[in-house]
């Protein structure tokens, strides 16, 4: 991968395997709680650049395969590479390419923008003379200048959204992954986390990896997309791509209902959605 911006670290081998080099490579990647398979053989291959969608009802296996692919869980089965890195033996290496938005509220409504930038720009090692240029960017491009001495409990959920996603990149990560980036949030402030990470691809050639119950999310914002269904990858492709396999005029709830059997609404509404939240924070 090459980049204009200084980064912090390059992927491993991303042009020395030539065509063969994904961003994020997973070979049967499975992972037990007790006898529940939470998820079930996951093979995937994302390019360099894709915006790339896990798409499910809650329970699909979407935060588990982005907490092992993210190094926070082990696999009990299978493997995976991040950016040229294996998740198990090379973890260290895989966290420092990686920028990481968890399901949960991550950012500390206690303190400023400016203040939760700057904690995640010393946990990601950025040097003290570039710490306050790298903040101002992040805050500038995430479109929150005017907001940064703000404390954070004041924001709107699309702002603090966007000042997950500002400290998750202030590193220029290889890899982003985001999980359910844009819950709860409006349609506008949806939007607006939509361009900010399709200009994070356009600008700094990170490879972004969310997980989402959206349609239209998945159907706008991801080129390449997995549907996930009770921990399997029920099928893979690029939106248009499954759409045509299932019709002329299939729409991506039905090629959903194709591959799964079931209607995504139905497990995801919102309230299953503010549980699981509050579950995840719960369990921190
Ligand atoms: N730490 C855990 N212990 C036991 N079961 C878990 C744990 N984490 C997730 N699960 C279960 O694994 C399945 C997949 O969960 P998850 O990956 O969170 O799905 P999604 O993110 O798609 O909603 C669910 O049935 C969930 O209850
Ligand atoms: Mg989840």
């Amino acid at each position: 991968m090459s980049t204009s911006n200084t980064a912090v670290t390059s992927p491993a081998d991303a042009t020395s395997l030539g065509g063969e080099a994904f961003a994020i490579e997973t070979f049967g990647l499975t992972r037990r709680f007790g006898d529940l398979i939470a998820a079930n053989h996951v093979t995937l291959h994302v390019p360099y650049g894709a915006i790339f969608g896990l798409l499910g009802p809650n329970g699909a296996g979407k935060t588990t395969t982005i907490k092992m692919l993210t190094t926070m869980l082990e696999p009990s089965e299978g493997t995976a590479s991040v950016a040229g890195f294996d998740i198990v033996k090379a973890p260290a290496k895989v966290r420092r390419m990686i920028g990481y938005v968890p399901q949960m509220l991550s950012a500390d409504g206690g303190l400023t923008g400016w203040e939760n930038l700057d904690l995640s720009a010393k946990l990601y090692g950025i040097r003290r003379a570039e710490r306050k240029r790298r903040i101002e960017d992040a805050l500038h491009f995430m479109g929150l200048t005017e907001f940064g001495r703000k404390l954070v409990k004041t924001y709107s959920g699309g702002m603090i959204r966007r000042l997950e996603i500002a400290q998750a990149m202030l590193h220029r990560p290889a890899v982003l992954f985001l999980d359910e980036p844009t819950i709860g949030l409006d349609p506008v402030a949806r939007r607006s986390v939509w361009e900010r990470l399709l200009e994070l691809r356009q600008n700094f050639q990170m490879t972004v990896l969310i997980t989402t119950h959206g349609m239209d999310e998945a159907d706008e914002l991801c080129d390449h997309l997995a549907i996930m269904h009770l921990g399997k990858v029920a099928a893979i492709g690029t939106p248009a791509d499954l759409k045509a396999n299932v019709g002329p005029d299939a729409t991506l709830d039905d090629v959903f209902v194709h591959f799964s059997g079931g209607i995504i609404q139905e497990e995801g509404n919102y309230r299953d959605v503010r549980a699981t939240r509050r579950t995840a924070s719960r369990l921190g």
